[in-house]
């Protein structure tokens, strides 16, 4: 299936979305934070800051940022001093963790993260060695996300947590209605213009219209054995943040 499909067809049950999301996300990558800025009306900032609050509210000492990207998520944790942080950044596009490289080597303690080029759904990564696991905008895109639960709580050591940040269907009729016009009807066009990639821009949309409520997400958190699952909206209800933790014992 290529991302001009509808993600909801029966191919989409057969293909592996990491085939065509891999390169994608490689193609976009020069253009990649301009485009969330501008999407977002610079929004995602404020958003991945009450993310790395919560994450930091535990104090970890080894952070693995599951899909990093360029580094957004590992720039605001390097950005808060906390010096005890060390920061594993993995992601599967190596031209999204070439510019994520980049912008950390030009931080103040850009030596406590590093980035590691590997799947979510198959870390390379010792199970139990993480205090945390985060990931930002990034389960719409997997295959499994009882797979990527899973492996999110083998990471983690007992009492470990984890945060996610994710786009949400909106429950609001009035504001549903507009979120989707301008993220169906604006942003592909935008998204066009500026990354030059055909399709990753119409992907966004439909990769939120075909994504499972916030309250679902609770559930397969729970599901995976995680505990503590707690939801909040922000972004007007467009984005939610879930925080858990692997149980102790
Ligand atoms: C929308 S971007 C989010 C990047 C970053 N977390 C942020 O907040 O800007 C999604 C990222 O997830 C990565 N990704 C998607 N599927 C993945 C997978 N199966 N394994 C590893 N990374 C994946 C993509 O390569 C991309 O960099």
């Amino acid at each position: 299936m290529r991302p001009t499909e509808r993600a909801d067809g029966p191919a989409a049950a057969e293909a592996r979305k990491a085939d065509w999301v891999r390169p994608m996300f490689d193609a976009i990558a020069p253009r990649y934070d301009l485009l969330n800025v501008l999407i977002s009306l610079g929004m995602d900032r404020g958003w991945r800051r009450r993310a790395v609050d919560d994450l930091l509210a535990g104090r970890p000492r080894v952070v693995v940022d599951v899909g990093a990207g360029t580094g957004d998520l590992a720039i605001e944790i390097l950005r808060r001093g906390q010096r005890q942080v060390r920061v594993v950044g993995l992601d599967f596009a190596g031209a999204m963790l070439r510019v994520g490289r980049r912008r950390i080597r030009a931080l103040p303690g850009g030596a406590r993260a590093h980035c590691v080029q590997g799947d979510a759904l198959r870390m390379p990564l010792a199970d139990g060695s993480a205090d945390a696991v985060v990931s930002a905008f990034v389960l719409r895109n997997l295959d499994g996300l009882p797979e990527a639960f899973a492996a999110m709580r083998r990471l983690l050591r007992p009492g470990g947590r984890v945060i996610i940040l994710e786009m949400t269907p909106m429950r609001q009729p009035l504001l549903r209605a507009l979120f989707r016009f301008y993220f169906n009807r604006w942003v592909p066009l935008l998204g066009r213009a500026v990354s030059r990639h055909p399709s990753a821009y119409t992907w966004l949309p439909r990769s939120v219209d075909g994504f499972v409520s916030a309250e679902t997400l609770t559930e397969l958190m729970a599901d995976a054995g995680l505990t503590d699952v707690r939801m909040r909206r922000l972004g007007f209800g467009a984005v939610a943040l879930h925080t858990a933790a692997r149980a102790r014992g």
